[in-house]
């Protein structure tokens, strides 16, 4: 175990490439072995979550490669139906997209119930219902999730919005014969991606991006080569913890339309954000900005995984900003560690309503998810002192080298072992 010292107040300058998405390179990795020969993919992140999704899939015989820089080569003709283990899936919630490619890729299947970050009740009776809808007969055992199914397209109506189901029921049927219609289906760009992946490999998706999916079953599918988008969720981080520090940092590898709800919300406050084609610059040196009212919803809404990151930005704004968490109802546990640094935030229900303008200061805080570990590190740039973040592990499963992106940019934050007391911290510039 390990924790992040951080020395606050910072002020970020400088330029970053964002990685690949990590939420596309999730469904995307295991897709690969729907293929009946090898598959290169590109911008892949090297993250903890991706490393974790690749020893899933070797766990079933595929075979994977780094080939240099961020580019994986995944050879799926060793892949056989066993179930993967426990252990490795318990840490990583999007291992239940192999409900979907097992029952594509073999007609049956055992994968035990999934983990992941705790934001609270996360049922997947959506994928459940989906997948039943495509013919396959589930059912929970001892923590295992047994399926077994002659796939069919069909109609299938999702009550909730969810990224994972609608992922999920593309996966199992991209191979099922007949057309598969899914309504009221995500919208996300990681959906986009992952279809786009699909029919690069002989795949036959239409519609992703827009609230209908249709797909109509092939025979086979083969290997190709493809690189993942970048990193929404990533370069958002970034952005906002440039607003909540001060100073100008030029984002590149990104796709700006990607990011219009978190620009246009960044505008409101009062920051200076410049879209070029592959960058987006946001610079914020004249304080004070003002707060605003955020809601989470799905995209193109302003995204939830974007949520504690902007309850740090409106810890510093000028008056006070309402933040609605729409989509998990148990996504406020960064709350508590921002209080204890001094932060005036009232979580009433599906709301934080924080006022603005009151310094944090440092102390030990924990990671509490993957999110709320980044906007914790962020609360230490800002806050006056040396702020220690315990659960790091929690931020390496979604920030490629996080500390050593911040320190590129002026930031002055190190990674050592829990147990380690910090005696002192050098001086700035020392
Ligand atoms: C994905 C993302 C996660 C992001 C979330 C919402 C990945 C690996 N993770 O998570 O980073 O925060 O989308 O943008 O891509 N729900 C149900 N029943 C279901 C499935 C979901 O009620 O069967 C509910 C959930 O509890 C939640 C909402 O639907 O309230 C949205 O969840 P969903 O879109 O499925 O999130 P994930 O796919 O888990």
């Amino acid at each position: 175990m390990e924790k992040l010292i951080v020395r606050g107040p910072a002020v970020l300058k400088g330029e970053i490439r964002i990685n690949g998405a990590k939420n596309s390179a999730l469904p995307i990795i295991p897709a690969a072995i729907l293929a009946d020969s090898p598959i290169t993919l590109e911008n892949i992140p090297g993250i903890e979550d991706i490393k974790m999704q690749i020893k899933i899939i070797e766990s079933m015989g595929a075979r994977v490669a780094w080939i240099g820089g961020n580019s994986i080569r995944i050879d799926p003709s060793g892949i056989k139906p066993v179930t993967p283990p426990y252990e490795l899936v318990k840490k990583l919630r999007a291992s239940y997209y192999l409900l979907g490619v097992m029952l594509a890729r073999f007609g049956r299947g055992k994968v035990p119930v999934p983990g992941g970050c705790d934001l609270g009740p996360r049922p997947i009776d959506q994928h459940i219902k989906g997948l039943s809808s495509l013919g396959a007969d589930i059912r929970q055992n001892h923590g295992v999730v047994e399926m077994r199914a002659k796939l069919a397209g069909n109609k299938v109506y999702l009550d909730v919005v969810s990224v994972g189901a609608t992922i999920n029921i593309m996966l199992a049927a991209v191979l099922a014969p007949g057309r598969t219609v899914i309504e009221n289906c995500a919208k996300e760009p990681e959906i986009v991606d992952l279809a786009s992946f699909l029919n690069a490999m002989g795949g036959q998706v239409r519609g992703a991006g827009t609230d209908v999916i249709k797909i109509d079953g092939v025979k086979s599918l083969q290997g190709t080569s493809y690189s993942i988008i970048p990193d929404r969720i990533e370069t958002g981080t970034y952005m906002l913890a440039v607003a909540a520090t001060g100073g100008k940092v030029l984002l590149k590898n990104v796709i700006p339309k990607h990011m219009d709800p978190v620009i246009a919300k960044l505008k409101e406050v009062g920051a200076v954000v410049e879209v070029g084609e592959d960058t987006i610059s946001v610079e914020c040196s004249t304080k004070p900005l003002q707060s605003v009212d955020v809601k989470t919803f799905p995209y193109p809404g302003y995204p939830t995984d974007l949520q504690s990151m902007m309850t740090v930005l409106l810890t510093q704004t000028r008056g006070t900003g309402i933040i609605t968490e729409n989509i998990f109802e148990a996504r406020f546990r960064h709350v508590g560690e921002l209080k204890r640094m001094g932060a005036d935030i009232k979580v009433e229900g599906r709301s934080a309503v924080i006022r603005g303008g009151v310094p944090l200061t440092a102390c030990p805080i924990k990671a509490t998810d993957l999110r709320a570990g980044a906007a914790c590190a962020v609360a230490g740039l800002v806050a006056e002192g040396v702020t220690e973040v315990s659960g790091v592990e929690h931020i390496d499963r979604g920030y490629d080298c996080f500390e050593a992106r911040l320190q590129s940019l002026g930031a002055e934050v190190f990674r050592i072992p829990d147990s380690q007391k910090i005696y002192a911290v050098p001086n700035r510039g020392a």
